[in-house]
């Protein structure tokens, strides 16, 4: 089921088309003007190669893409790996502001933007090669549903790739909730339970790789960007509109300093 708090979140967070449009002044001359502003995830460039080397996508590889977001991750990879990319995204104006982008860039005919649940992709049995996504899971409570319509999706062999938060065991009950106000996580698993999912699912040949130390330091620089841009928007508006983001941020550095939340990316055929 769609979560209305996930799309609220969403119609209020940060990064957006007008904002990455304004880092570029509004007039990018290609894909790679866009790429230090449009990657919603953890690791930027570096986190795209590392999770297409273990999904071995190349040169016509059919990739979709769910929880695209802006596309970021969708231009760069078609732009350097040759892929064909479906971005499916929740949110109508991330969708539509992905479309501005790809637009923008003449990336609009390489990639297909549809807006939907990932829970329910609205595409043919084995329709893709890789399934793909980064830090979007945790939103979605009906990972049944998810695994099991990506397993649909993918051809026999095909890859699912993605990473996300994984649990800790010091993560409590009310650190999961601090997580569910502040960034919509409507479910963060352990490893172990991720595994079991995907086991579930059908997947088989499943391999993780923990992502925690990584994460944390970028987390700190992204807690940095999120003051930056709290205090940019305090100059020019005179308000506060990312001040609670902000402070909710803050505990969840120290969540991830402690080790209550990590990062994963999996890997595992279908
Ligand atoms: C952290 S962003 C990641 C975007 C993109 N993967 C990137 O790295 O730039 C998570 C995205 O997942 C989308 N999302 C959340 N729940 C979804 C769902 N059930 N179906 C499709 N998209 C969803 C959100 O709207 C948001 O755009």
């Amino acid at each position: 089921m769609t979560d209305p708090h996930v799309i609220a979140f969403y119609d209020r967070h940060p990064i957006s088309a007008d904002q990455i449009l304004a880092k570029v002044g509004g007039a990018p001359s290609g894909a790679a003007d866009l790429w230090p502003h449009d990657q919603d995830h953890y690791g930027g460039l570096e986190a795209n190669a590392a999770l297409a080397q273990r999904a071995a996508i190349g040169p016509g590889t059919r990739v979709l893409d769910l929880c695209a977001g802006l596309c970021g991750p969708a231009r760069h990879n078609a732009a350097t790996l040759g892929c064909s990319v479906v971005a499916l995204e929740l949110n109508a104006q991330r969708a539509s502001g992905a479309r501005r982008l790809n637009a923008l860039v003449g990336f609009d005919r390489r990639i297909a933007v549809v807006q939907g649940d990932a829970t329910r992709p609205p595409f043919g049995d084995g329709a893709f090669d890789v399934v793909w996504s980064q830090e979007a899971f945790l939103h979605i409570a009906d990972k049944t549903g998810l695994l099991a319509g990506a397993r649909r999706v993918l051809k026999p062999g095909g890859r699912l790739a993605f990473t996300d938060w994984t649990a800790g065991p010091a993560l409590t009950d009310a650190d999961r909730r601090l997580m569910d106000e502040g960034i919509a996580a409507k479910a963060i698993h352990s490893p172990a339970e991720y595994e079991g999912l995907l086991t579930g699912a059908g997947f088989a040949e499943i391999r993780r790789e923990d992502l925690s130390a990584a994460w944390r330091s970028i987390l700190q620089a992204r807690l940095e960007m999120y003051r930056h841009l709290r205090d940019e928007a305090q100059r020019a508006t005179g308000a506060d509109p990312h001040a609670d983001y902000v402070r909710f941020y803050e505990r969840f550095v120290a969540l991830v300093a402690g080790g209550a939340l990590g990062g994963a990316r999996f890997v595992a055929v279908a």
